[in-house]
């Protein structure tokens, strides 16, 4: 079985996905990992984000990085944003993501793009969402507790920004495949979340 879920940044998406793998004993890929790791790349080598050529040249990052806190940084999401919208960033690292897909006894795989184009055969899709100010509000308490000192009007507008670049790409943008499920997690708690996935998962399958 091959589970897709999709949705923007702090929509609950990857608790969520993480949550399926587990309960149905399957590997679970965060592809978001996969362009934080460019991103990381870029801007340790001193690469400019927006050059095509600078952002492919870093697609060649060793598997340890994505072990790397650094990573899950809001300065490292923000840079991945940019880098994940040349075409042959996204064509690095699509193969990858297929194989991990086609593993014999199925996958779970989170992201921005998998029902549409990284498995649009996909046995379960799920469109994860929540309103810009409950995943800035969820984003900041995040931030808040881990010490770091920044303003909620802050985080919404990089949300906003996030979510506008991701949706408005020309190449593989943010959207819900035409036969995925819509979950709305803004009232939800990450329990009822979860299980209102499982049992869109057990209709589904
Ligand atoms: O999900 P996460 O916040 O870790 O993703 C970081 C960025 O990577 C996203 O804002 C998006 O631009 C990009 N991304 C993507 N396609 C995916 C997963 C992530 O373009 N499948």
């Amino acid at each position: 079985m091959i589970i897709a879920v999709d949705g923007p940044a702090a929509s609950g998406k990857g608790t969520i996905a993480r949550a399926l793998a587990k309960r149905y004993g399957l590997p679970h890929l965060d592809t978001g990992l996969l362009y934080r790791a460019v991103a990381a790349t870029v801007l340790r080598e001193e690469l400019d984000p927006e050059k095509e050529a600078d952002a492919v040249a870093a697609c060649d990052f060793p598997d340890s990085l994505l072990d790397d806190p650094w990573l899950r940084t809001d300065d490292v999401g923000k840079v991945a944003s940019v880098v994940s919208a040349h075409p042959l960033v996204r064509a690095s690292l699509l193969q990858r993501q297929r194989r991990f897909a086609g593993q014999p006894g199925g996958a779970v795989l989170d992201g921005r793009d998998i029902g549409t184009v990284i498995a649009p055969d996909a046995d379960v899709k799920l469109f994860v969402k929540a309103t810009p100010a409950i995943r800035a509000r969820r984003r900041h308490d995040e931030l808040r507790r881990n010490g770091a000192n920044v303003s909620y009007d802050r985080v919404l507008a990089d949300i906003r920004a996030r979510d506008e670049r991701d949706s408005r790409r020309a190449d593989a943008p943010m959207r819900q495949a035409d036969d995925a499920a819509l979950l709305d997690t803004s009232f939800l708690s990450i329990d009822a979340a979860v299980q209102r996935a499982v049992e869109l998962v057990e209709a589904r399958k």
